[in-house]
Formats: structure tokens, sequence, C-alpha cells
């Protein structure tokens, strides 16, 4: 039988593997499924993207801070303390997730590991940015699959806040799919275009897509730099877009310009105020 080590190659010297069996990633026998190594992977890589950006982060009493949006039961939250902020004297790392039992349920992991520097709050995405409990000065934004909105809602916290940096993996999108398939039938009539949205299936797909794209533009027009790249291989997951930003303060005027044009060629405009506000 394979050890733990040759089972996961993953593991890192000095890993917690009672975290790793606490999160029930690892069973009491220090198995895993496939499922679970599945979502170990997301997490690793995620957290490799994460300590390269917070490397950047200067020594300050109290950083690197880390805001991790529809946390869920923290596995991204919990395995970057472990690994990244465990060993340092600061930094802190707050969840966001709006089910109270999963909050719930970290507050009282994080107190049975001695993870001191973690917080763990029941509210909803979008209502982070007035939220006192979290800090002023932020370094990292991040969100694993947060559903729909909350993407845009850490995204538009991040802003607010001037996040350093932001790491977000997008999970299902359906507004904007939403927007699409009202103005269908005026779109058909106006743009062959329409038939990249014409059929329902494409709707989301485009619909997810372009979602990404004006993400991308927006966080260009605000002053962020932005690579886009893969998670993990596609047979991991199939939502495996990472979109990684950093603050430069140097809105993109020409980015903005092009998110207003696509949102038009789209018949999105009604989107700009609710989604992409603050554009020059
Ligand atoms: C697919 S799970 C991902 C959980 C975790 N990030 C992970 O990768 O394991 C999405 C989580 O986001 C939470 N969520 C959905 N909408 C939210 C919102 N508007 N604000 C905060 N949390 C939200 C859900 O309750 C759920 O726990």
């Amino acid at each position: 039988m394979k050890t733990l080590e040759q089972d996961l190659p993953e593991l890192r010297p000095g890993q917690s593997v009672e975290l790793l069996k606490e999160l029930h990633i690892l069973t009491r026998e220090g198995r895993i499924n496939q499922d679970s190594r599945r979502k170990l992977k997301q997490v690793y890589h995620l957290v490799q993207f994460i300590e390269k950006l917070l490397a950047q982060v200067p020594d300050a009493p109290g950083h690197p801070t880390l805001a991790d949006f529809g946390a869920g039961k923290s596995y991204l939250g919990f395995i970057l303390y472990d690994l990244v902020l465990r060993q340092r004297a600061e930094g802190h790392v707050y969840g966001i997730e709006t089910r109270t039992e999963l909050v719930e349920r970290s507050r009282a992991l994080a107190q049975r590991l001695g993870f001191g520097r973690m917080s763990f709050l029941a509210i909803r995405a979008e209502d982070a940015a007035s939220e006192s409990a979290l800090p002023e000065a932020i370094d990292l934004v991040t969100a694993l699959h947060a559903c729909d909105t909350a993407t845009d809602d850490a995204i538009a916290f991040g802003l607010r806040r001037k996040a350093r940096h932001m790491a977000l993996v997008p999970c299902c999108q359906a507004e904007l799919a939403g927007w699409l398939r009202k103005e269908k039938a005026q779109a058909l009539s106006r743009t062959p275009l329409a038939e990249l949205w014409r059929h329902p299936l494409h709707t989301r797909e485009l619909g997810s897509q372009l979602t990404n794209v004006l993400r991308c533009l927006y966080l260009e027009a605000m002053g962020y730099q932005v690579t886009v790249t893969e998670l993990v291989g596609w047979e991991h997951s199939m939502k495996n877009e990472l979109i990684l930003a950093t603050r430069t303060g140097q809105p993109k005027r020409a980015a903005a310009q092009r998110l207003r044009a696509i949102l038009a060629e789209f018949g999105l405009q009604g989107l700009e105020v609710l989604r992409y506000p603050g554009l020059q």
C-alpha cells in the first residue's frame, strides 16, 4: 500500500495532516477519494498562485490580509493559513460565506486547531464592502467558485478597498445570460452575431465567457493589470479559469471604452450601472 506522501505528492513537508482530516479531505485512516483529490488539487494550485502574490506584499503589522469570498467549508482559507500564514507572525484570513452553519463549523475548527488569525463572517458578498469587521487595507481578495455574481461582489469589494491583488476562479454565471435572453429577439433582428447566443445552451456558454471578459476589462479600466490562465487541467474541473489582477493604480481608458462598446454591441448597456460603476 502506498504511503500518504506517495499517494498525495502535493503534500508539503510540515503540512498538517490533521487539518486535512478535519476538513474531511482525508479519511480518519489518511486515505483520499477522487472527489477530494480533485478539490485538493484546485486548492493547492490556487494557493501556489496566491503565495507568489503574497510574497510581493511588504511586511507590515497585521498584514497580509486576505478575504475569501464564498468560502464554503473554507478549504482554501485553512490550507492557505496552514501553508503560508502559520509560520508568519502576522496576517489574517477572513472567510465570507452566507451559510451560517458552515461559518460556525469553520469558527469551531479554527479554534480547535489554534488558527487564531482566521475570522469567518456570515454575510453576503454584496454586503462585504460596507462591513466594518473587514479591515480597510486588504492585500488579497480571492474567490474560488463563488456562485454567480458573488465573484462580481468580490471584485467590487476589492476595488472599494484598493486590494493589492485579486485571484478569482469564477463559478457558474447566470446574470448576464439572463440579460442576453431578455434582449434576444431584438438582437436577432439587429445583428447576425446574435446567432452566437440564439440556442439556450449557447446563451449560457456565451454569457459565461462574456461575463469573464467584461470582468477583466473592468479590472483593467479600474487600474489593475490582469492575466487569465488555467487553474488546473480541464480534466479536473470545468470551472477552471483563473483571473489574476494586481493593482497598478493606473486606470486604462481604452479598457473602459472597449467594455462600453461590448455592452452596446450585445444590448447590455443596462448592466453598466449595476456591475461596472465608476468607469471613466
Ligand atoms: C461552490 S461553493 C465553493 C466553496 C469554496 N470556495 C470551495 O471552493 O470549496 C460556493 C459557496 O459560495 C457561497 N455563496 C454563494 N453566494 C454567496 C454570496 N452572495 N455571498 C457569500 N457567499 C455566497 C455558497 O453558500 C457556497 O458555500
